[in-house]
């Protein structure tokens, strides 16, 4: 298997920022969620929150590298067989996860800026990540507030939806079509295995 992605595999750092950020992201995703049912009282809160929003400044930075690796290594194109929805679709839904992922982070970095608690974000306790600057002075900044709220929110769950049918596919084209496109994206030869 090589680094790049050739005409039939995903190379190795495609599967790697794949599988690196599918995990951290969902990690995150319920950890907000878990975060989200506390009371403000509660004594875990703080540290719960800290970890979420350093999570998620890490998974951004990842996922930037990610997004100009894929512009620079083209993806193994799909299965001839495929038909022209099904092209769609898989497009469609890796655009829209692509789209999930840098405005996840983005719309809680508003939320921060703008929160009237003026929390600093500390990333693991190392780096200070500085609240955006024209939100946090903005004497509006209550709308800013709301607009970071729903987007977070409403993005939280169009990402759940777009996960779930994509590892739905994925697992559609393995169990049901038989085809290699799971094992593609997968630490092994997809060719070896069509070859035996
Ligand atoms: C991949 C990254 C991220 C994921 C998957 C994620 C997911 C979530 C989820 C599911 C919630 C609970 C639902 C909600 O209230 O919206 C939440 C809340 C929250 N997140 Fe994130 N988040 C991410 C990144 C960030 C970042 C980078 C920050 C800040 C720098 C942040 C700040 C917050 C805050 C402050 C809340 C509480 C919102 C409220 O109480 O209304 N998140 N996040
Ligand atoms: C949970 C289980 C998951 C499975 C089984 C899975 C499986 C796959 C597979 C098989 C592909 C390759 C599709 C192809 O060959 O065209 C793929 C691509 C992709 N996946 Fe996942 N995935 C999962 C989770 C996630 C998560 C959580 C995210 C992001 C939030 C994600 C984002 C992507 C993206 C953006 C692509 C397109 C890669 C490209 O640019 O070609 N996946 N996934």
């Amino acid at each position: 298997m090589s680094w790049r992605n050739n005409e039939t595999h995903y190379g190795t750092i495609a599967i790697g920022f794949h599988w690196l950020v599918a995990i951290f992201f969902l990690g995150n995703l319920g950890l907000g969620a878990y975060m989200s049912t506390l009371q403000l009282s509660d004594p875990n809160l703080f540290t719960l929150f800290q970890l979420h929003k350093s999570f998620g400044v890490c998974i951004f930075c990842v996922v930037i590298f990610r997004i100009a690796w894929r512009l620079v290594d083209t993806p193994p194109p799909l299965p001839e067989d495929m038909v022209w929805w099904e092209r769609w679709a898989a497009s469609l839904t890796h655009l829209g996860l692509y789209a999930v992922l840098v405005a996840m982070p983005l719309t809680g970095w508003i939320i921060v800026s703008a929160s009237p608690f003026n929390i600093p974000t500390r990333v693991f306790d190392l780096v200070a990540l500085p609240h955006i600057g024209f939100i946090a002075t903005d004497p509006d900044k209550d709308q800013w507030l709301a607009l970071g709220e729903w987007g977070h929110w409403l993005l939280a769950w169009s990402a759940g939806a777009a996960v779930f049918l994509h590892a739905a596919a994925a697992l559609r084209h393995h169990f049901i079509l038989k085809d290699t496109i799971l094992r593609r994206m997968l630490p092994i030869n997809a060719r070896a295995k069509d070859a035996s």
